[in-house]
C-alpha cells in the first residue's frame, strides 16, 4: 500500500509517497524550508504544496515536532505556539479530503528505524532512539513497543535544556567543530544513559550521516551507541507506516 509521508521539522518540511510494506520511497523526497516562525498558516501552505506536488489523493501520515495526542498538537517548541490545541489531521482532511493521521516526529522516525533500519536487530531490547536536528527528539522502544511522546530534548542538564546544549542547531549557529559539539552531545547521552540505562541508543536526524566525524567523542556510555541507517527519510517512512496502521481503526 502507498501512503504519503510528511515530516514537519524546525528547518524543513519533507514528503514522499512510501510503500509501507517495504519502507521504500516511491518518488524523490520533496523538501521545502520551514519559514520562520512556522505558523499554522505557513506550515499548512507547505503541506498543501507537497500534496499537490505528488497529486496525492490517498492516505496521509505526518510527523510534527512536538507532543501529539490523538492528532492534536500539545507543544511546538521549535515552531509557532499557535499550533497548540490544533487537530492537524482534521485540518489536512478538511483541506484535501484525504484521510490523515499525525504523530510526534521522533516517534515516527524511531518506528521506521526499528522496522527497516538500525533497530531491526534490537526488537527484544530496550532502545532509546534519538533524532538530532534543530531539536532533540526521543522515542523509547521497550522490546519493540513504542512509549510515545517522550521529550528528552527538554531535559535540563546543568540548567540548560539538552537540545539547547547539543542540538544540531547549536553546532551550526556557533560553527562548532565536530570535537567540541561531540563532547556536548556526549554529556547529554551520558545523562540519558545514567537515567534510563537503555541497551542501545540509535542516533538519527540529518547529522547521523556524519557519525564518523563525532561518534568517536561519545565515550564512557554504557549503552551501545549506533547511527541510524535511514538518515533523512526515517520520519517520512514512519509517518506513512503509522497512518497505514491506524487509518480505518
Ligand atoms: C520537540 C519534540 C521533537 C524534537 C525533534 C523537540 O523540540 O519538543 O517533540 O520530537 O524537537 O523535532
Amino acid at each position: 500500500m502507498a501512503v504519503l509521508g510528511i515530516d514537519i521539522g524546525g528547518s524543513g518540511i519533507k514528503g514522499a509517497p512510501v510503500n509501507v510494506e517495504t519502507g521504500e520511497l516511491l518518488g524523490d523526497r520533496y523538501r521545502i524550508a520551514t519559514p520562520y516562525p512556522g505558523s499554522k498558516e505557513q506550515v499548512i501552505e507547505i503541506i498543501r504544496l507537497i500534496i499537490d506536488h505528488f497529486n496525492w489523493e490517498g492516505k496521509i501520515g505526518a510527523g510534527f515536532p512536538g507532543v501529539v495526542r490523538h492528532n492534536v498538537i500539545e507543544t511546538a517548541a521549535n515552531l509557532s505556539p499557535d499550533w497548540v490545541g490544533e487537530n492537524l489531521a482534521s485540518i489536512i482532511t478538511n483541506e484535501t479530503t484525504c484521510p490523515a493521521r499525525v504523530f510526534n516526529d521522533a516517534d515516527l522516525a524511531g518506528l521506521a528505524e526499528m522496522r527497516f533500519g538500525a533497530g531491526k536487530q534490537y526488537e527484544n531490547d530496550y532502545v532509546l532512539f534519538l533524532t538530532i536536528g534543530t531539536g532533540i527528539g526521543s522515542a523509547f522502544f521497550v522490546k519493540g513497543q513504542l512509549w510515545p511522546n517522550a521529550e528528552l530534548g527538554h531535559l535540563k542538564i546543568r540548567g540548560k535544556e539538552a537540545e539547547h546544549r547539543a542540538g544540531d542547531g547549536v553546532r551550526k549557529e556557533n560553527d562548532l567543530s565536530w570535537k567540541k559539539w561531540g563532547k556536548k552531545l556526549r554529556e547529554v547521552l551520558q545523562v540519558y544513559d545514567y537515567l534510563f540505562s537503555p541497551d542501545v541508543m540509535i542516533l538519527g536526524g540529518g547529522v547521523s550521516k556524519k557519525y564518523e566525524k563525532f561518534g568517536k567523542y561519545l565515550k564512557h556510555i554504557h549503552a551501545r551507541v549506533i547511527p541510524a541507517e535511514l538518515r533523512n527519510t526515517a520520519g517520512i517512512i514512519g509517518a506513512a507506516m503509522a497512518a497505514a496502521e491506524t487509518i480505518g481503526e
